[in-house]
């Protein structure tokens, strides 16, 4: 579970809302799979929703990146179009015959870790261009 803390602020109150937004719908997939049995339409759902709202905020901190000319913009947005191909792929084992239990335990331990290590060295090079 991640928790939110002063660590993660980039100095940019509208992108540490997305982040902290991020880090709920991620925690909301602990819903789908602590169930008795696993709802593949809510879990596509969360991954959809996931996957909409990732975009958007992408979009958001590449132009921020941009405009204060952050010395991350390339990097970033390479992880971030790296991010979404990992989403594309998980979509694909998904609708095939795996254990979608298993694959969504793995899909969310590896979201947190990669927000997690991509806000703290990658996002947060923002703080003091504000
Ligand atoms: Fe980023
Ligand atoms: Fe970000």
């Amino acid at each position: 579970m991640l928790i939110w803390t002063k660590e993660y602020e980039t100095g940019f109150p509208e992108l540490d809302a997305q982040h902290r937004k991020l880090f709920e719908i991620i925690g909301q997939m602990t819903n789908v799979i602590d169930a008795p049995v696993i709802d593949i339409t809510a879990a596509q759902k969360l991954v959809t929703h996931l996957e909409d709202y990732a975009r958007v905020h992408f979009e958001c901190e590449e132009r921020c990146m941009a405009a204060t000319h952050c010395s991350s913009r390339g990097i970033n947005k390479e992880a971030h179009q790296l991010f979404l191909e990992g989403l594309q792929r998980f979509k694909r084992d998904f609708a095939g015959s795996g254990n979608k239990h298993e694959l969504l335990t793995i899909l969310q331990t590896s979201l947190q870790a990669w927000l997690r290590n991509h806000i703290l060295k990658i996002d947060t090079k923002l703080r003091g261009l504000s």
